[in-house]
């Protein structure tokens, strides 16, 4: 597929007609990068902005006491490196490839002429950007006042509501993240997140679903744990 095909289905460019989607390909670089490579280094200069065209990225950086802290996961129409082109300085965060990923590279040069005349593409940036900070700050709040369980129960009704299947006995079919994958992303070690886990299957919350790596949660009952809290 062509690179302004492929562009036509990243929201950040859903206003653009195809002349326009042809002239944004004509500024972007097709990048290819294997699984568990690193495409962006915390710290290093950048001035470019990544949309993903395929695949899926972790972002991440490291706590003082050495252990990864995963700041987001972005998919397939995603983008990131927007920070460092917005405010010219270092790389905020690492990004690992959790996938072979595919990527359109656009520097800041191309991009902010590019934003000026096409306000559309500015505006839908700040709009992820302010998503983004409202997850980032509903993390940072339940890591300060919730303990472990409680942060893992509300992950996993966020996590069934966006990805799960809704079954008809109301259990939502979902697969999960690794216990470490869990563990980065909810500030503690891969051991409390396996005890965890395996309470809430003794407690019937969490069942073996049909297929490899599907579990089936009962997302009401992780509700009702949370209001009690
Ligand atoms: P930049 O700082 O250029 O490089 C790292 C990128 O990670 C950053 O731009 C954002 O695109 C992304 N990033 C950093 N922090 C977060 C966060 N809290 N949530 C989601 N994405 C982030």
């Amino acid at each position: 597929m062509e690179m302004h095909e492929m562009l036509r289905k990243v929201p950040l460019f859903s206003e653009l007609d195809d002349a326009e989607l042809r002239a944004v390909a004509s500024l972007a670089s097709s990048i290819d990068i294997r699984k568990k490579s690193t495409v962006v280094q915390e710290h290093d200069p950048g001035d470019s902005l990544f949309v993903i065209l395929d695949g899926e990225v972790k972002i991440s950086t490291y706590s003082s006491e050495g252990r990864e802290v995963v700041l987001a996961l972005l998919g397939k129409g995603s983008f990131f490196g927007e920070m460092s082109l917005l405010d010219e300085e270092p790389r905020s965060a690492n990004v690992t490839t959790m996938e072979d990923s595919k990527f359109a590279n656009i520097r800041r040069r191309d991009l902010v002429p590019l934003m000026m005349e096409q306000p559309a593409i500015a505006l839908k940036l700040l709009s992820e950007i302010a998503s983004r900070l409202r997850k980032t700050s509903r993390v940072l709040e339940r890591i300060s006042s919730m303990d472990v369980p409680h942060r893992l129960y509300s992950y996993l009704v966020d996590h069934c509501h966006r990805f799960g299947r809704h079954d008809n006995d109301g259990r939502y079919s979902t697969i999960l993240p690794t216990h470490q994958l869990l563990a980065d992303q909810l500030s503690t070690s891969r051991e409390t997140i396996s005890r965890a886990i395996s309470q809430l299957k003794k407690d019937g919350i969490l069942v073996q679903g049909e297929g490899r790596g599907k579990m089936r949660v009962d997302a009401d009952a992780l509700e009702e744990m949370l209001d009690d809290f």
